[in-house]
Order: C-alpha cells, then structure tokens, then sequence
C-alpha cells in the first residue's frame, strides 16, 4: 500500500491498495464515533455496498445507505436537495460522517452535500473508478450541474481521507477504465516523463498502485500549489477546452475520458515537440485521437465555457513531455489552434 499526504487547507491522506474497502470502518472510527451514511449509485451497490456496511458496522458505527441511479444526471440540484432532506430527517450532525462510494458523479455530489451540511460534515472520499482515484476525488472540487452546464454550482471542500482500492478496477467495464487511461496518460504527459515511458512499455496492463499512487502526488503537488484554481490548477486541463467542445457537441454521447484524450491529441499536433509519441500512446489504449466535430464548431463551444476570460482563453499548452505552460491566446486565434490539430 501507498499513502499520499495531501497537506492543504485541510491535511490529509490518499490510501492506494489492494483490499482497502476492508479497512473503511477502522479508519471511519477514527474521524466519527456517530454514524455514516455511505452514497452510492446502484452500479457499484450491488459490488461493494455490503462490504463497505460490514466493514462500517464491524467498527461499532451506526451505518445508512443510500443508493441512487447511476449516471451523471445523478449529480443534480434535485439529488442534492434529496440528499439534505435525508441528512436532516435522520437528524446527522457535524460529528457524524459522509462516505463517498463511487466515481467521479457520487463523489462530487457527496463531496458538495458534505461542504453544505450544516456547513460541512467529514467525508471520506471511497472511489471506484480509475479517473475518480487519480482525479476526482483528491483536491476538494466538489459540484452538482445545473440545465444550462456542467460543474455550475460547487465548493472547494478537502476530504479527511480517501480510500483507493484497486481491486474495484477489477469489475469495472472496459470502456469506463479507458476512461480513467486518458486522464492518466495526460498526467504523465503533463509532469511525468517516467511514467509515460512505463505506460508506452505496459499499455493497459500497467502497475496499477505505482501509476495511480505517482497520478495522486502529481495531483497533490498542484493542488497544495493552487488550492482554488487561480492559476497553476488549471494545467490539468490539458486537452480540455476541445474536449468540452467534443462533449457537448456529442450531445455528452462522448464520455469525458475519450473527449479529454481526442483534445490532448489536438493539443500535442498543435503544440508538441514529441506529438507522435503522444498521439501513439493515445492509441496503444485505443482511445480517439481526433474529432468528427469542425474547428469553427469547437472553438464557438470553447468560448461558451467558463475557462474564457475577456478576449482571452487560457490554455495548456504541451511543448513536450513534462513542459507544459498554461498560455493565454486570443479568442480571436482559437480556431486556428484547433485546426493545427487535426
Ligand atoms: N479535475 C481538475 C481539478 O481537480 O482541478
């Protein structure tokens, strides 16, 4: 096992292993003597729900669940509000404890209802997805989405702890592992020239603890760095100004992951001294590298988004494996960068 220490506003540590899920009640019993409520989504209940309650209930706490449907329409007011409601009914007070299980949506949405709740409760952050181990759920973005966009209301809420077992990579669909490989291959893209070299030399079959426990430190440092994404946060958005575009203009039929890795593709075309590299390992994972979608299409959806500021959009720029700067273009200029992407 490996463990990460996340000193920001609040310190605390990112477990990474095989078999963690058993320890959740131990370490739940040092933050909480009260009770639990464990979110999941009915997807992973039916895998990891009963052991998460053993495990819980074997440490003496009292122990809810709820289990709520899958899928990103999950991450709304309307769950947000359910979730509140069940919180006060079953009268939870500051000293009792949220368990995040799940991806990336139980754990934003938990993560937001945890920074709201009486003005926060603890929270343990317990996620079962690749991208939610090596993203996610370290750093404290917590969000729900409204109609008109995605991630529109949140908070910046630090976990007390977050438990990655590897073993729940086991069950999960291709598609949705490949999904997390995007997310990884940009952070070895963005810092890690080592670990790029170990992801070109295992494809798919790489050291799971070594790969997420080195994603988790990279995050880590840019985050103790710029807790609330003033600057430097924002260059794990690398490939993600297209990929938003791609996203959306799929009508979100296109996953985040395989958006994110036809975006740094683009990006690596456009910029990268080492683009075949890039674009090759993209490929070793059988991820898109490319768009269907126009640049004229792509850049009006880029502008839409939330990252423009005035007659300038920020964007990571990747000069080559390990250099990448955060670098404002011109509105006026994004379709041409996009076009050399292609
Ligand atoms: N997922 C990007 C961030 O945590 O800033």
């Amino acid at each position: 096992m490996n463990t990460v220490r996340v000193p920001a506003s609040r310190s605390y540590e990112v477990k990474i292993g095989s078999g963690l899920l058993q320890s959740l009640g131990a370490e739940a019993a040092r933050i909480t003597k009260g009770r639990v409520l464990v979110v999941t989504d009915e997807n992973v209940a039916p895998l990891y729900l009963a052991a998460a309650y053993r495990s819980l209930h074997e440490a003496g706490l009292g122990v809810c669940t709820i289990s709520l449907p899958a899928g990103e329409a999950t991450k709304s007011p309307e769950y947000y509000l359910k979730l509140l409601n069940l919180l006060a009914e079953k009268q939870f007070t500051r000293s009792d404890l949220l368990v995040a299980l799940g991806g990336g949506v139980i754990g934003d949405l938990t993560g937001f209802v945890a920074a709201t709740y009486l003005r926060g409760v603890p929270l343990i952050q317990v996620p079962t997805t690749l991208l939610s181990m090596v993203d996610s759920s370290v750093g404290g973005k917590t969000a729900i989405d409204l109609p008109t966009g995605k991630n529109l209301v949140g908070a910046f809420y630090q976990p007390s702890l977050v438990l990655c077992d590897i073993d729940s990579l086991n069950t999960l669909p291709e598609e949705v592992f490949s999904d997390g490989c995007a997310e990884v291959i940009k952070t070895a893209i963005l810092f890690d020239r080592e670990l790029f070299a170990h992801l070109q030399e295992r494809g798919k079959d790489f050291d799971r603890e070594y790969v997420i426990s080195a994603c988790v430190r990279h995050k880590r440092d840019v985050v103790c760095a710029d807790e609330f994404d003033r600057g430097e946060r924002q260059k794990l958005n690398l490939g993600h100004t297209i990929a938003h575009g791609i996203e959306k203009e799929s009508g979100y039929l296109i996953s985040h992951g395989r958006a994110v890795a036809a975006g740094t593709a683009m990006m690596a075309r456009a910029y990268c001294k080492e683009k075949a590299a890039v674009v090759a390992l993209l490929q070793q994972f059988n991820l898109p590298v490319t768009t269907e979608f126009s640049a004229p299409t792509l850049a009006i959806a880029a502008l839409a988004d939330k990252k423009r500021s005035g007659d300038t959009v920020t964007l990571v720029v990747p000069h080559a494996i390990g250099d990448c700067r955060l670098e404002k273009v011109p509105v006026s200029d994004l379709e041409a960068v996009i076009q050399r992407g292609y």
